[in-house]
């Protein structure tokens, strides 16, 4: 028999989540560990992320749901340490259903190698869920209307590190006009969260001189990364 899928806020998620730990601490199991093992074989995360994708349902919100192909909602783990934030579906994802999927998507993921991290072990979305038309900047008002879905996807994996790519992204969560070179280098607090701003990978291949910042930008993601998380990932060396 099939039940309908679970239907939950984020605050009723938190809240069976402090009902486990509570349980499990009165069952003398205490501290971070049990506690971050609990969430992750509940599955919580998942299924708030799918309430999520639920809640957007076949959205017309706004003017890029005419030329998409599909929702491009995001990818990955839920329990993420590490969540990935880049602009727009361009053609391929917009064909594939997931972010960063094209030439810029496998340069993301050579980034991402080269830190000891696999897209597994990340989670990877954009800003705006949908293509826009000819691979155009996303409008305001766009950006705007997508915008609480990403919040509600940070929240619902809370990460202990978010790595932007590119202006839109970065000035999107950090509401500032600042410039991605400006931006670029330095851990800014978003709701508690160390986040890096860094180059988008697209720039990347159109620039690759600017491959020696990206560079050093996930290098201090890799290093904050393994000091929060107390996990050791691989380092290569910059290519
Ligand atoms: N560029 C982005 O910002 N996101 C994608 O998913 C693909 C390309």
């Amino acid at each position: 028999m099939h039940s309908n899928p679970p239907s939950y806020t984020v605050h009723d998620a938190i809240a069976a989540i402090r009902n486990l730990i509570e349980d499990a601490q009165r069952n003398g199991c205490a501290g971070e560990t049990m506690s971050t093992a609990l969430i992750q074989s509940t599955g919580v995360r998942g299924d708030v992320l799918q309430s999520i994708r639920e809640s957007l349902g076949d959205c017309t919100r706004c003017i890029l749901s005419k030329g998409r192909k599909q929702i491009v909602f995001g990818v990955g783990n839920p329990d993420a340490d590490l969540v990935v934030v880049g602009e727009a579906p361009g053609r391929d994802e917009d064909i594939q259903g997931e972010p960063f999927v094209g030439k810029a998507g496998q340069l993301l993921t050579d980034i991402l190698q080269a830190i000891g991290l696999s897209r597994q072990d990340v989670y990877i979305c954009n800003v705006v869920k949908c293509r826009p038309p000819e691979n155009r900047n996303p409008e305001i008002e766009e950006i705007e209307t997508c915008l609480p879905y990403l919040q509600k996807q940070i929240e619902a994996i809370a990460p202990k590190l978010i790595l932007t790519v590119g202006k839109f992204a970065a000035q999107t969560l950090l509401q500032t006009d600042r410039p991605i070179s400006k931006l670029r280098g330095c851990f800014v607090d978003y709701n508690g969260v160390p986040l890096m701003p860094t180059y988008h990978p697209a720039f990347l291949l159109r620039n690759p001189s600017a491959k020696k910042e990206v560079w050093e930008d996930v290098k201090q993601v890799h290093a904050r990364l393994s000091e929060l998380t107390g996990k050791t990932y691989s380092l290569k060396g910059a290519k």
